[in-house]
């Protein structure tokens, strides 16, 4: 009986352990409370050369059914296609990412050239952007961890 509840605790504290361990490395151990967390990555996609929404924000226009991937360490980890509004949206399960590794070792990546939503825009290359970190946010009773595009570039080299 002590050594089942022993036994019991020791697979607790173990899963206690593993997500703090990794949530303090990126420094955000103090966010991420509770035991069960999802780490959200969403923005929102312009057809404009670099992907931004420029000055005039209410006429720009978007670009939808762009395939969006996460590349971490030159592998795609998770895909995902803009909506009709350019909202792209990815959930992922903390206990398979670094944090510190998606802010330093992963790219959004858009696959989908320009020139799909605009002919005038390249048909070769696309869009990159490194990830930024912008605040957690409780669902239910989940964690999340909202992470956005840190801004868009274009990169000829893509494919
Ligand atoms: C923004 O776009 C709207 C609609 O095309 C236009 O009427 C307006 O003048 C533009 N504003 C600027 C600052 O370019
Ligand atoms: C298409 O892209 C060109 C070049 O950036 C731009 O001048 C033009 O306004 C765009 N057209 C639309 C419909 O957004």
């Amino acid at each position: 009986m002590a050594l089942k509840s022993l036994l019991v605790l020791g697979l607790l504290i173990g899963c206690i352990a593993l997500p703090l361990a990794q949530a303090q490395l990126a420094g955000l151990g103090s966010l991420l409370g509770p035991l069960l967390g999802l780490l959200r990555i969403q923005g929102i996609l312009y057809c404009t050369p670099n992907g931004g929404i420029g000055g005039n924000a209410t006429a720009t226009p978007v670009f939808p059914n762009a395939l969006v991937q996460l590349q971490c360490g030159g592998n795609v980890v998770s895909t995902a296609t803009t909506d009709s509004s350019g909202v792209f949206s990815m959930l992922l399960d903390p206990v398979n990412f670094l944090l510190s590794t998606l802010l330093s070792g992963c790219r959004i990546a858009v696959n989908t050239p320009l020139a799909s939503c605009n002919a005038s825009l390249p048909s070769v290359g696309g869009l990159v952007s490194n990830l930024q970190f912008i605040g957690n946010s409780v669902a239910s009773l989940l964690n999340v961890l909202n992470f956005m595009p840190a801004g868009f570039v274009f990169n000829a080299n893509l494919h």
